[in-house]
């Protein structure tokens, strides 16, 4: 199924946020389009970003019908043993808020100076299609918490991530466009698409 000549997919995340970055960073190569409102939570039970991804995915293409692209994310932290990864959305508590999560972050790191403040982002992308296939793709960057929360851009935990690959400002400082050319979700869904065979005739969809 294609509009305006694009591919089409449907996105299964439910964050504004998301959803509009995943838009920027697909540009004119897929058409996303908003998951059914019938779709419902989808329980991110996996082990790892890749299940979850693909648990999201799998969940809406069915309610759907069509194509889904899902994307699950975590912060991995050098000196909390990598955590809260898979947990990031879940951190301070099932029903915790991004403020609540960066808040205990914060905590946990006090009195944690250099390496120890080491992070990345990684995002794991799964495009699941009608005929059954996926692809899989996976994004990472690599900074550093910042003492204390800056700027009011972006979402979850951008305002402590400062990418070594920037300026020094946080996600949040940065403009959309400045963060999603660094950002995992940019590089997870760049490596989508350049997985993607321009050649086929219906895109992701298949014929
Ligand atoms: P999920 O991928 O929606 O499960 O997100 C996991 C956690 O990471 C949530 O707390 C999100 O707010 C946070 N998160 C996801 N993507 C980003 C991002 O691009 N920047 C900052 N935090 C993010």
């Amino acid at each position: 199924m294609t509009g305006g000549g694009r591919p089409r997919v449907v996105c299964a995340s439910a964050n504004p946020h998301k959803v509009a970055e995943m838009a920027a960073i697909l540009g004119d190569r897929l058409e996303l389009v908003a998951r059914p409102a019938d779709a419902g939570e989808v329980d991110e039970t996996g082990e790892t970003l890749e299940d979850n991804a693909r648990l999201k995915a799998r969940a809406v293409a069915a309610v759907a019908d069509a194509d889904a692209l899902a994307d699950d994310t975590g912060l991995e932290v050098e000196a909390l043993g990598g955590a809260p990864g898979v947990r990031s959305a879940r951190y301070a508590g099932d029903t915790a808020t991004d403020a609540d999560n960066v808040r205990r972050l914060l905590g946990e790191l006090t009195g944690v100076t250099g390496e120890g403040r080491r992070a990345r982002f990684r995002t794991v992308v799964v495009l699941h299609r009608r005929d059954g296939s996926e692809l899989v793709a996976e994004g990472v960057v690599t900074g550093r918490i910042a003492e204390a929360p800056r700027g009011q851009g972006g979402f979850g935990y951008d305002p402590v991530f400062v990418p070594d690959e920037g300026d020094g400002r946080t996600f949040a400082e940065m403009s959309a466009a400045d963060k999603n050319a660094l950002s995992h979700r940019g590089r997870a869904l760049r490596a989508l698409l350049e997985r993607l065979d321009p050649a086929a005739p219906d895109g992701p969809g298949g014929a």
